[in-house]
């Protein structure tokens, strides 16, 4: 017995190698089975869901094998630099899902060490603040859901930190649908990859030439349109001659008018040319301009001659007096002499 002990001790004292493999074989097991509290781990999948907790920050110890980490129904006011690394280190995280937490504060740096991140969804929460470094480091990031995100007036941020991340060099797909954006410059969105652009239930009213002349140079992209307010007048007509010369918008045909009144509900594709026609709209004021202008000139013209005859229309006014009292007196004296027979025939 003594021996045996005696053995193993030797064993153990001699052989760091064998010390070391019990340590791997035993220790990490326990580190492997660690989970953030109230999340669930599945290892094989490499999935970390938290749900409906009570967090307002970020757990920070997200386990390493991780590569999709899911944060939802929490209320976590604000995304702090290096939420997900604070040291910088880079994260394997692939997919990451922070929906539905009421996030409103976004900070610098926030996805630092994230580098190899492919999708991250934001959609969902209520963003007030959206600084201009917050998507520095997401290097691989293919896929960005915005879906109704951001409060009114936090539009300008967003297209700031969006426009001035030459990072997003890999972005395919932004989804930007539902956040009260009244318009989306194209020509600030640096992104050469980007192969879809969700831009539905906005408040867009027109698309201006600047954003058509980018459709033009962006063949490759499709942009989604539908649930806009559009105001249908001759400000859309370069959008309207894209609308039907390219198939880049696959929800064209739900596109409607909902200005002016008398079109609202009308499809774009349904509207005519001269609806639309910037020069006929032109001549439309050109005409009623020359018109005033003609009816200013005859009142003018007629004014004037009124003036110029003024001693002759004086004359024929004297004229016309004097033809008036010349038949009054007529009238006036045959009435005195019709008198009388009357009177001459009531006596008899
Ligand atoms: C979220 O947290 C804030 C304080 O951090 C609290 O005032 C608010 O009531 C919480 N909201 C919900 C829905 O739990
Ligand atoms: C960064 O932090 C992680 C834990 O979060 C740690 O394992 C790593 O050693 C740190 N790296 C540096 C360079 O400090
Ligand atoms: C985004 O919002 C649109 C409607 O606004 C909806 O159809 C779509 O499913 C949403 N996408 C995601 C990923 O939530
Ligand atoms: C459109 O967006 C608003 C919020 O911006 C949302 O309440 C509404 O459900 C969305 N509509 C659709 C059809 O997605
Ligand atoms: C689009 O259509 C309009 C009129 O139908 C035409 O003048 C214009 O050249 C077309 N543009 C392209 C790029 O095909």
């Amino acid at each position: 017995m003594g021996g045996r002990l005696w053995i193993l001790y030797t064993v153990f004292l001699n052989q760091p190698l064998v010390c070391l493999a019990v340590a791997v074989l035993f220790f990490p097991v326990k580190a492997d089975e660690y989970c953030p509290p109230s999340c669930l781990c599945a290892r094989e999948s490499g999935t970390v869901t938290c749900r409906d907790g009570e967090d307002t920050e970020m757990p920070g110890d997200i386990p390493e094998w991780a590569s999709t980490f899911i944060l939802r129904g929490n209320n976590m006011t604000t995304l702090q630099r290096g939420a997900f690394s604070p040291n910088g280190t880079e994260r394997p995280l692939v997919t990451l899902s922070l929906s539905h937490n009421g996030i409103r504060v976004i900070e610098p740096y926030a996805f630092q060490g994230l580098c190899h991140l492919h999708l991250l969804d934001l959609s969902h929460n209520r963003l007030v603040s959206i600084s201009p470094g917050s998507f520095y480091g997401l290097l691989a990031l293919r896929s960005l859901n915005f879906n109704q995100s951001i409060v009114p007036h936090a539009a300008a941020q967003l297209l700031n930190a969006l426009s001035g991340a030459e990072h997003l060099r890999s972005l395919h797909r932004l989804d930007l649908a539902g956040n009260h954006l009244k318009s989306v410059p194209l020509m600030r969105l640096d992104m050469s990859n980007l192969h879809t652009l969700v831009l539905t239930n906005n408040s867009i009213e027109t698309i201006g030439r600047d954003n058509v002349a980018s459709l033009y140079q962006r063949k490759r992209m499709r942009i989604y349109l539908s649930l806009n307010p559009f105001r249908c007048n001759c400000e859309l007509e370069a959008f309207y001659y894209w609308l039907r010369n390219s198939s880049q918008c696959p929800d064209s045909g739900s596109l409607v008018c909902s200005e002016p009144e008398a079109r609202r509900g009308v499809p774009l594709g349904n509207l005519r040319e001269e609806e639309v026609d910037c020069a006929n709209e032109n001549l439309e004021a050109v005409s009623y301009v020359f018109l005033g202008l003609v009816l200013a000139l005859i009142g003018v013209v007629f004014l004037m001659v009124l003036y110029l005859n003024r001693g002759g229309i004086k004359r024929w006014l004297n004229n016309i007096r004097e033809a008036c009292r010349d038949q009054m007196e007529v009238y006036h004296y045959r009435y005195e002499q019709d008198s009388d027979p009357r009177l001459a025939n009531v006596a008899v």
